[in-house]
């Protein structure tokens, strides 16, 4: 770890204050290699929901979640992307009240997809590029897209107040070699992680230039370990030059594919 990066010790079979007000609400299982990080943003009497997570994982999650906040208390969920494994349980968020209303943030391309769940809050479409944001509570937020990685229309959620990124799958990991905060060990889980699920070294890099000049003092990916802004010169350096997706296919594969074709 960096010199300045000094994470506690931590007790994950609980939420875990990440920052003030702000919690990871994950689940972690021993034998499974892809584990996911819900975020919660306590805000007064409101509540911010950050891709809450899976169906199988809800109890877990929702256990952790409801020590700290009332299902009442959400007034806002944001969904970096349409995957399931970030946002397949919003409709059981959805059964524990008794309105909808609350918005549910997400870019324009992935709420074409986010429909399919049978989502019921109110949709809050993002353009590309940087958008402020306010909550009903005032709790100041910005979206920063991040085309491509992975899915086209993902964004990177950054909370003013905390200097806390949640950026989504970008410096995920993918490993059961898991701990919450990030450590040397962790880089390997990322990299490998990055080259199965960015699209290409360019998306990669795009988002890494937004990461770096986001301000932030924390980054908190959906998947693998929270990173302190100390830690992020090295990865980015060590992820710079990362081959991923299509820039692993040989280029001879790509031809004799292309010949097949046709
Ligand atoms: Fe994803
Ligand atoms: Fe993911």
């Amino acid at each position: 770890m960096s010199a300045g990066a000094a994470f506690p010790v931590v007790d994950t079979d609980h939420a875990v204050e990440i920052a003030p007000e702000v919690f990871w609400t994950g689940y972690y299982m021993e034998d499974e290699a892809l584990h996911c990080n819900p975020y919660l943003i306590r805000n007064g009497t409101e509540s911010i929901l950050i891709d809450p997570g899976s169906v199988p994982d809800f109890p877990v999650v929702g256990r952790k979640l409801f020590s700290v906040i009332k299902p009442e208390s959400v007034t806002t969920i944001i969904l970096n992307h349409q995957d399931p494994d970030l946002c397949a349980s919003v409709p059981i968020f959805e059964s524990l009240r008794e309105n909808f209303d609350y918005d549910v943030i997400a870019h324009r391309k992935t709420i074409y997809l986010l429909k399919h769940y049978g989502i019921k809050g109110k949709f809050h479409r993002l353009d590309d590029g940087e958008t402020a944001y306010k909550t009903p509570g005032g709790r100041e937020l910005k979206f920063i897209t991040t085309p491509f990685a992975h899915f086209a229309g993902a964004v990177m959620t950054y909370d003013v107040k905390s200097k806390v990124l949640f950026t989504g799958d970008i410096l995920g990991g993918v490993g059961t070699d898991w701990e919450l905060y990030h450590t040397d060990i962790a880089l390997a889980n990322m990299k490998a992680f990055m080259q199965g699920f960015m699209p290409c070294n360019k998306a990669l890099r795009y988002a890494l230039l937004k990461i770096e000049s986001s301000g932030a003092e924390l980054f908190a990916p959906q998947h693998g370990q929270i990173i302190h802004r100390d830690q992020f010169p090295s990865i980015k350096e060590a992820l710079w030059d990362l081959k991923c997706g299509l820039d692993l296919i040989e280029d001879d594969a790509m031809k004799k594919a292309m010949v097949h074709a046709v």
